[in-house]
């Protein structure tokens, strides 16, 4: 069995800058607000027309196949995660086949819709071929265009101020060195919460989980079935198509969440948290890294935060600082590093890895 190594890394952010002050604009909220409860100073929103959550995770793919040093036909399968795609169906795993132009070789491509947890299941799917053989270069990209599916209104404003565009993406290869790469992941879900952090339409569930959100939502769907129609004109008047989130709910689970998966991953490994040289959780709110830290008891050049710049990227946010740490020399050959995700669902995960 082969170990699983990340070979190659890129990101893309998209050019425009969205302050705090600039979404003070639009909605009643303010720098100060943000920055308290979140640590979040800006993020970057893709630009329409140019920019699309299958474009944005090619510019990415497009670095971590350089840096890989392999082309674009090597890639034997895809794997995309997003909660943004560019549509309902088909996914954008084939839209960046085609987008990178791997449409000859026809290999398989992925989705998976697991929020901001959906890098670390695409890794751990991605680890499985390698080990067994299957696969000899998976193509991981996580990649987000929230600023299109979010309520820029008063009603969404707790949720609106967190989120931003991007993508990262990762080539992954069997190791020839053998203290190198994936040591295990682990994913966890439960399914009871699925309300609390969701958008719930456009959807197929025809009303049917509408008494499970804490004040029951009409979401003027008809009594017999008709075709085609994931959104009825009645969502769309009353503003139900933006995600809808319990943001304390999330918080508190999260930080219970985020050290109790880390710690199974260490113990599974026989490792403590002090082999940890680098953690890079999921850039969901810096007040939540800042709580895992404390707990794991981690020193400031053992975690990476970028939130502050990015905002929550889902998808996309393990890779993009990921990405961000190496290029900046935090990361180095050998080095023991964590990654860890919490998020809608609820869907949570680890991963441990030798760089
Ligand atoms: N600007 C100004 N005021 C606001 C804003 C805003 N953007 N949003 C909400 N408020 C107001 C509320 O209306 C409320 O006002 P009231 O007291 O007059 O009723 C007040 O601020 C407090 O609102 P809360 O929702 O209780 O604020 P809280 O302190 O819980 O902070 C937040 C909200 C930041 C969302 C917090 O709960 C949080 O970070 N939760 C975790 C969410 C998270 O990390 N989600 C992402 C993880 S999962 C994923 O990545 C998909």
């Amino acid at each position: 069995m082969f170990k699983t190594k990340i070979a190659g890394i890129g990101s893309y952010l998209p050019d425009n800058i969205i302050t705090n002050d600039d979404l003070a604009q639009r909605m009643d909220t303010n720098d100060a607000w943000i920055q308290e409860r979140t640590g979040i100073q800006s993020r970057r929103y893709a630009t329409n027309f140019k920019e699309t959550t299958t474009t944005m995770g090619a510019k990415a793919a497009s670095v971590a196949i350089e840096r890989a040093g392999i082309i674009p036909e090597d890639i034997d399968f895809i794997i995309f995660a997003t909660l943004s795609p560019d549509y309902y169906f088909p996914g954008c795993g084939v839209l960046v086949q085609r987008e990178l132009g791997i449409t000859k070789t026809e290999c398989g491509a992925l989705d998976i819709r697991n929020q901001c947890s959906g890098f670390i299941y695409g890794l751990s799917v991605a680890d499985q071929f390698i080990k067994t053989g299957m696969y000899k270069n998976i193509l991981l990209i996580g990649s987000e265009m929230h600023s299109m599916g979010l309520d820029y209104s008063n009603d969404g404003r707790n949720v609106t101020v967190i989120f931003g565009d991007g993508a990262g993406a990762v080539i992954l290869q069997p190791a020839v060195n053998e203290k190198q790469g994936i040591l295990s992941t682990h994913l966890h879900a439960n399914g009871t919460y699925a309300e609390k952090l969701a958008t719930l339409s456009p959807g197929c569930h025809g009303g049917y989980h509408a008494s499970r959100v804490e004040t029951e939502i009409d979401y003027g769907f008809p009594d017999t079935p008709y075709g085609g129609i994931f959104v009825t004109e009645h969502m769309v008047k009353n503003n139900q198509v933006a995600a809808t989130m319990d943001g304390q709910f999330v918080f508190k689970m999260a930080v219970q969440k985020f050290p109790e998966v880390i710690g199974e991953a260490l113990k599974k490994n026989g490792l403590d948290k002090s082999d940890i040289d680098m953690l890079i959780p999921h850039q969901a709110n810096l007040r939540i890294s800042q709580f895992v830290q404390k707990q794991m008891g981690l020193t400031d050049d053992k975690i990476w935060n970028n939130i502050q710049k990015y905002g929550n990227t889902t998808a996309a946010s393990i890779p993009i600082a990921l990405c961000e740490a190496w290029e900046n020399g935090k990361i180095k050959e050998g080095d023991l590093v964590c990654l860890a995700a919490f998020g809608s669902g609820f869907t949570w995960g680890a991963a441990l890895l030798h760089w």
